[in-house]
């Protein structure tokens, strides 16, 4: 933090979140509270992150804010909630606190740059980083050290998630406020050193109906989602916590995938009809059950948010076949070493039984690339100053 009380300026760096009980569908559309309690797999920001500077200064007469080098509108209603939220959080600690260190500051505007470490045309979603990365830096620069699910869930609901590392669970709470609709963590990033994560970015034309559209249209239509959410999760809340406590790939694999397919379900059982997954994606689906069979076990799972990428997860063990048997059978068109990124995976040959067992003609081109990545910590202050997105002045750096 500058020393100067006059501008404050914090970097924060979140990651993203992949949900093993998915969220799906809001019971109140402006608190962002949830149908169901959800539980998600915090991915290393080694491998993908949001950076985010936050600036306040007496000197600024407006709040603003650049996402990924662009000028966007401050007064997006989500934004504007998460503004809301931390000043109303800062307020309510300054009338409890009186050693306050800045007294002035929350009268001050905010400048607030924003930038992905992956393409956003990959098709992952930011959101949960984004906001996640939002509420943490505006709560260093005003001051706010109370729990800050509520700020991230006002952005995007998955993003309560990325407040933690490891393994994290939103609960859907009771209260119509929402103050007990919080994320809590259920293992840390270090519980669990084995596992690992593949995401597999798969080439899609149109963009598909956005989280929020599409959960709403789902709350008012689909039976099955009322059911999933009343019947089903609750006890899979429980018993995905179980398995991930006692490192049981196979139940948390075997889980992983089942909730996404009833997810997708869901989406189906959706009037108008939602499709997310699309032919490759059912292809990977079919290949991680033939890899699983042939193995005589869970080895990998599946699991698709708003979109058709998969993300796979599995041991370090199975990692090097198994992204042996996707480049089998989806063989890279034309950027072939540029095929795997992150974490680095040894070269592996396929068996011929393997092959065999794969059950399908291979489809060139149709995965872009791979991620490998693991199982991270959450958000993180970054103490350089060089890491400033946004100059002195409050502006944007030139970027180098
Ligand atoms: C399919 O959090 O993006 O990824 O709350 O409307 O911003 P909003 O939706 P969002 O929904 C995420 C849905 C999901 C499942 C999940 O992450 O749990």
């Amino acid at each position: 933090m500058a020393a100067d009380k006059s501008l404050v300026a914090v970097t924060c760096t979140a990651p993203i979140n992949i949900a093993v009980i998915k969220y799906w569908g809001k019971r109140d559309e402006e608190l962002i509270l949830p149908i169901n309690s959800s539980l998600s797999v915090t991915l290393h920001q080694d491998q993908l992150k949001t950076t985010t500077t936050a600036v306040i200064s007496k000197d600024f007469t407006e709040d603003q804010i650049w996402l990924n080098g662009r000028k966007e509108d401050v007064g997006q209603p989500r934004i504007q909630a998460c503004l809301r939220e931390i000043r109303r959080l800062a307020r309510k600690r300054r009338s409890t606190d009186d050693k306050d260190p800045l007294p002035l500051s929350l009268s001050y505007k905010v400048h607030v740059a924003s930038v992905n470490n992956f393409p956003t045309a990959a098709g992952l979603a930011s959101s949960a980083a984004g906001y996640a990365c939002l509420a943490y830096a505006l709560a260093q620069v005003y001051g706010v050290e109370h729990d800050l699910s509520e700020v991230a869930r006002r952005g995007s609901g998955s993003a309560c998630r990325s407040l933690y590392g490891g393994f994290v669970e939103w609960q859907m709470g009771e209260q119509a406020d929402g103050k007990d609709s919080i994320a809590r963590q259920v293992a840390s990033e270090l519980h669990w050193p084995e596992l690992r994560a593949l995401i597999l970015v798969v080439s899609a034309e149109k963009k598909p109906t956005s989280s929020t559209v599409g959960m709403q249209t789902s709350v008012e239509t689909s039976p099955l989602l009322r059911f999933r959410a009343e019947a089903v999760v609750p006890a899979r809340i429980a018993e995905m916590t179980r398995y991930i406590k006692e490192r049981d790939f196979q139940g948390f694999g075997q889980l992983t995938m089942k909730d996404s397919n009833q997810f997708h379900a869901t989406c189906l059982d959706t009037f108008p009809p939602i499709s997310y997954l699309n032919d490759v994606s059912r292809r990977i689906i079919h290949l991680v059950h033939c890899f699983n069979t042939h193995h005589g076990q869970t080895k990998v799972a599946y699991t698709f948010d708003a979109g058709p990428n998969a993300v796979i997860f599995t041991l370090d063990d199975t990692v090097a076949e198994f992204v042996a048997a996707v480049r089998h059978s989806f063989p890279p068109e034309s950027n072939g070493d540029k095929f795997l990124k992150g974490l680095p995976v040894r070269p592996a040959l396929l068996s011929d039984e393997v092959k065999a067992a794969l059950d399908m003609d291979p489809t060139p081109g149709v995965i872009k690339y791979i991620i490998a990545t693991q199982v991270g910590p959450g958000p993180q202050i970054l103490d350089d100053p060089q890491a400033h997105l946004l100059g002195p002045d409050g502006l944007p750096k030139p970027a180098a």
